[in-house]
């Protein structure tokens, strides 16, 4: 494990070199952010795509799902993380009926998202409907990622959130779903929850790059949430979730601490805090006999 700074050109990240990235061989690296220095930390890092995910309703709003985010809430998350990066490319997801109503609605809050927030793209949920929405977003000027296999704004109609194309003719309608998007114009797609073997499949029958999360290691690259590749997250996590760090245990104990240093006034030390000029001292104790020396 390299525990050093990222080396890289810091050249921003366009949409040909993940092209490219797919044609070589060489994956590519996505994780979520929702504020600027988790975006710059991530950039540092040398993620290649970082994801405003509309996960952030669960892991940082505290919703039990993604249904309730809005526009505005993502538009407040893109345009921090935005200001956090240099090199990633910035992907925004459009949440939960902002895309699904029509497609004038579904360009005019992929404008709002690229143009006040300044994502680089912007990313739908699903392959039905949401075809001709992509296809209006593209012909609109603006790149699209697509995302299929366990898509959580429908996770209801899903059956919960569990792993999809878990049959043959599911997985089947899963491999024309990729294509659908691809041929609609989507730039990247993200495969979720789906058998490593079907995965393989629906990676190979597209040419743009498929970023995979509980999709199995074939896929041109991976996501994580950023709560759970870092151990921020609560509770019982799905199988695919690798957590890199227990930050939940790190400050954990950095705010008992604290909260231990206050209580017994260790903290603030001397150097902690201001001093006064030794004349205005002097001035302060004539006018306030109470600090006289
Ligand atoms: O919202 C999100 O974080 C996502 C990832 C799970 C791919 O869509």
């Amino acid at each position: 494990m390299s525990h050093e700074p990222d080396t890289r050109v810091r050249q921003k990240v366009r949409l040909p070199e993940l092209t490219a990235m797919r044609q070589r061989g060489e994956r590519i690296v996505m994780v979520t952010a929702y504020d600027a220095p988790s975006a710059r930390l991530a950039d540092a890092a040398g993620v290649d795509m970082i994801l405003v995910g509309d996960s952030a309703g669960t892991t940082v709003l505290g919703d039990r799902s993604t249904v309730p985010v809005t526009m505005d809430e993502m538009i407040v998350f893109t345009r921090a993380a935005v200001r956090g990066v240099t090199r990633a490319l910035v992907v925004a997801d459009m949440p939960f009926g902002s895309y699904q109503v029509s497609e004038e609605t579904a360009v005019a809050n992929a404008i709002r998202l690229v143009k006040e927030a300044g994502a680089d793209a912007v990313k739908l949920e699903g392959a039905g409907r949401t075809l001709t929405r992509i296809s209006g977003i593209v012909d609109a000027g603006m790149a699209v990622m697509g995302h299929v296999g366990l898509t959580p704004q429908s996770a209801t109609l899903l059956g919960g959130y569990r792993a999809q194309a878990r049959t043959a003719p599911a997985a089947a309608r899963l491999i024309d779903q990729a294509v659908a998007l691809e041929r609609a114009g989507c730039f990247a797609i993200v495969l979720e929850a789906v058998p490593a073997v079907v995965a393989e499949e629906v990676t190979a029958a597209v040419t743009v790059p498929v970023i995979g999360i509980g999709a199995g290691a074939a896929c041109s690259g991976q996501v994580l949430v950023w709560h759970d590749l870092l151990g921020l997250s609560e509770g019982p996590l799905p199988r695919f979730v690798k957590a890199y760090a227990d930050l939940h245990a790190i400050i954990g104990a950095a705010l008992r601490e604290y909260a231990d240093e206050v209580r017994r006034g260790v903290y603030p030390e001397p150097r902690h805090t201001y001093g006064m000029p030794e004349v205005e001292q002097e001035r302060f104790a004539s006018r306030h006999p109470s600090r006289k020396r």
